[in-house]
């Protein structure tokens, strides 16, 4: 297979680490996700989906490993023209919504729900830097489906995930259960917290209680429209959003910022932080995001680690 494909003995390696949801094909505008035994095909032209598709057929084959369905996802820039993927192979009948594992812990898909299934693979160093580091109480902003809320959970933390939407949090909860926990229990529910609301909203009532936390997920959408209609553009924000979390940082928290807006780099990012902490006084050390073996560098969020000093 060409290089563009994962390595067998990669493959070997996400199997020792009951890793089942990774990408096996990368090149710019293309690239092949494999979750479980259904398969992700995102695209720029319908001749990268056709050439890709028959590749896919033949990896599989290849390394004897399942496939039950195809889907295709055309990459699409403007939100309006961001569909779900569409079924391409596989009997319709499955079931939509399936669950996968990353190092173990798993994680609840929808193939229809929207034009992301509900797992970012690209996060995964990120969900492991979570995981391994002890935290007391964890704030994810812009949680989505709360995978990083549930990797904090087993690591023993408290959770507070906070999204617009009440639909995605619904899934945040599924995705606690799928590992065990239940959030509706009297136990847990004081232990993990889902807030449909507007982060920009919420961060100040947090702080107001005189709530804080060590761990701080900053890892919103390149533009968003909030609550009364405010807009969240990344480059232009990403600094207040910032500000807005040290309200509610405990001393020497770690913060990820981490962005998908191709005009913040690693020094923008860097440079946001210094421009946010020197007027407060406050200092910290950066360390950028880790590198993930299956995805390419250039396709990878940009990442840094904040931690306060
Ligand atoms: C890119 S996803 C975040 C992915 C998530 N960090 C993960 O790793 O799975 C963006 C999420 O931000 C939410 N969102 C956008 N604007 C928001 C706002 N102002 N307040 C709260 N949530 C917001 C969206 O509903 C969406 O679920």
């Amino acid at each position: 297979m060409p290089a563009s494909w994962i390595t067998p003995e990669l493959l070997h390696a996400f199997d020792s680490a009951h890793t089942d949801a990774h990408r096996v094909h990368s090149v710019p505008g293309c690239w092949i996700e494999r979750f479980g035994r259904d398969y992700l095909i995102s695209y720029t032209t319908p001749a990268q989906l056709t050439d890709t598709r028959e590749l896919l057929e033949i990896w599989c084959a290849t390394h004897r490993l399942p496939l039950d369905r195809i889907y295709g996802k055309h990459l699409a820039d403007k939100e309006a023209d961001r569909l779900p993927p569409a079924l391409l192979k596989g009997d319709s009948a499955l079931p939509v919504k399936t669950s996968v594992s990353e190092n173990a812990v798993r994680y609840g898909l929808d193939f229809s729900a929207s034009y992301s299934s509900g797992l970012f693979i690209d996060q995964r160093a990120n969900r492991v830097a979570v995981r391994q580091q002890p935290t007391h109480k964890l704030l994810n902003t812009f949680s989505y489906t709360c995978s990083f809320s549930v990797a904090a959970a087993l690591a023993k933390s408290e959770t507070v995930s906070i999204d617009l939407s009440k639909k995605s949090l619904e899934r945040g909860r599924d995705n606690f259960l799928l590992n065990g926990i239940d959030t509706r229990t009297d136990a847990q529910r004081q232990r993990h917290r889902f807030i449909a609301d507007d982060v920009f909203g919420v961060i100040p009532y947090l702080k107001k209680r005189g709530e804080t936390f060590d761990t701080i997920i900053l890892d919103p959408p390149t533009f968003s429209r909030g609550s009364k209609a405010k807009t969240f553009r990344a480059e232009r924000d990403f600094g207040s959003l910032l500000e807005l979390a040290l309200l509610v940082a405990a001393p020497r928290a770690r913060i990820l910022l981490s962005t998908n807006c191709t005009r913040l780099q690693r020094h923008d990012l860097e440079s946001i932080v210094r421009s946010t902490l020197n007027p407060l006084r406050l200092h910290g050390t950066l360390q950028p995001g880790e590198s993930l073996p299956d995805i390419p560098d250039a396709a990878m969020p940009t990442t840094v680690w904040l931690k306060l000093e």
